[in-house]
C-alpha cells in the first residue's frame, strides 16, 4: 500500500486579479485534506474509490474528461507506463469541496504522488504541480495556477502566474478564521462573469487589477514583517475591490461584516467567490469567540488555522 495526502489551501491576497497576471498570495490549510491509498488489486483495472462523493468504479467507466480519469492517466503518461497495472485507488477527502479550499488540486496531488510512487518512479513536486494544473483546468476554465502550486508545495508562496512561484516568509505566526457560506460556487463561473466584465472596460479593471496586485505586494511585506494589524487593513480594501468584481454575496458580505465587528483584524472573501469561504485575520485569543459568531450568523462550518 502507498500512501500520500495533501493540504487545502486558502488564497490571502489577489484572487481574480492573479489570472490577469497580478501577484497573489496563498496558504496551505493542513486541518483539511486530501488522502490517498493505492494498492494492488485482485481484479484487473483500476478501482477507484472515493466514498465522499459516492464514487465507486472501474476507471474506463468514468468519461476521458473526468477528473479523476485525467489525473490517473496522466501520472501513468507521466512515469511513462502504458498498460494498466490492477490496482485500487482509495480517495478520502475532508476539503468540502467548490468553497475555494483547493479540494480538486488537493485530490489531483495526492493521487499523482500515491500512484506514481506506488508504480515505483514517484514524481518530483513540480511534476506532480503541472499534472495537477491539467485538471484544475477543467474545473476552472482558466485556471491561474495558484491552487496546484500552494496544494503541491504546502507552504505560504507569492505567486505570479507563468513566472515566480517564490516561498513567503513569514515574520510572525498569524491566526486565520476560515468561515463557510455552505453555498457551493463554481469557480470556473465568477471567472467567466469577471472576463465579461473585463472586456467590457478593459482600461477600468486593469487599474482594479493594479490596485489588487499593490495590495497583495503590501501585504507580503507586511507578512514578512509580521505586521498582522496593517495586513488586517489591506484584507479589508482588497475585499472591497473584489466587491466591485461582483464577486461577493450577501452571505460572504454578512460573514465578513461580522468577522470585523467581533474583533478581527480584517476579513475578505477567499477563492472564486459567490459563495465558498470568507477569512478573517484575528488575533489568536479571539479565534473562538470570532468563531462562534460566524457560525451563529450561518456558517456551515469554520476552520481556526495559524499560518507561520
Ligand atoms: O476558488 P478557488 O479557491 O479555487 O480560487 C480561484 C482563484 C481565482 O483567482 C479566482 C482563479 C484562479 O485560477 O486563480
Amino acid at each position: 500500500m502507498t500512501a500520500a495526502s495533501a493540504p487545502g489551501k486558502i488564497i490571502l491576497f489577489g484572487e481574480h486579479a492573479v489570472v490577469y497576471g497580478r501577484p497573489a498570495l496563498a496558504v496551505p490549510v493542513t486541518e483539511v485534506h486530501a488522502d490517498v491509498e493505492v494498492t494492488d488489486s485482485p481484479q484487473p483495472g483500476i478501482w477507484i474509490d472515493a466514498p465522499d462523493i459516492s464514487l465507486q468504479a472501474e476507471l474506463t467507466e468514468l468519461a476521458d474528461a473526468h477528473p479523476l480519469s485525467v489525473i490517473i492517466i496522466g501520472t501513468f503518461k507521466a512515469v511513462g507506463i502504458t498498460y494498466k497495472l490492477p490496482l485500487k485507488i482509495h480517495i478520502h477527502s475532508t476539503i468540502p469541496v467548490a468553497s475555494g479550499l483547493g479540494s480538486g488540486a488537493a485530490v489531483s496531488v495526492a493521487i499523482a504522488r500515491a500512484l506514481s510512487a506506488h508504480l515505483g518512479l514517484p514524481l518530483s513536486d513540480d511534476q506532480v504541480s503541472q499534472l495537477a494544473y491539467g485538471t484544475e483546468r477543467l474545473y476552472h476554465g482558466t485556471p491561474s495556477g495558484i491552487d496546484n502550486t500552494v496544494v503541491t508545495f504546502a507552504c505560504p508562496v507569492y505567486f505570479v502566474k507563468g513566472q515566480t512561484n517564490e516561498t513567503l516568509r513569514v515574520g510572525a505566526p498569524f491566526t486565520v478564521v476560515i468561515g463557510d457560506t455552505g453555498i457551493p460556487a463554481l469557480t470556473k463561473e465568477s471567472v467567466a462573469d469577471v472576463r465579461r466584465l473585463w472586456e467590457e472596460d478593459i482600461p477600468h479593471w486593469e487599474k482594479v487589477f493594479d490596485e489588487v496586485g499593490d495590495l497583495a505586494r503590501r501585504a507580503r511585506e507586511a507578512i514578512e514583517r509580521g505586521n498582522a494589524s496593517y495586513l488586517g487593513e489591506l484584507m479589508n480594501l482588497n475585499h472591497a475591490l473584489l466587491q466591485t468584481m461582483t464577486v461577493s454575496s450577501p452571505d460572504l458580505d454578512r460573514l465578513v461584516h461580522v468577522a470585523r465587528s467581533t474583533g478581527a483584524l480584517g476579513a475578505k472573501l477567499s477563492g472564486g467567490g459567490r459563495g465558498g469561504n470568507m477569512i478573517a485575520l484575528v488575533k489568536p485569543e479571539r479565534a473562538e469567540i470570532i468563531a462562534n459568531a460566524l457560525r451563529t450568523v450561518g456558517a456551515r462550518n469554520t476552520i481556526i488555522t495559524t499560518v507561520q
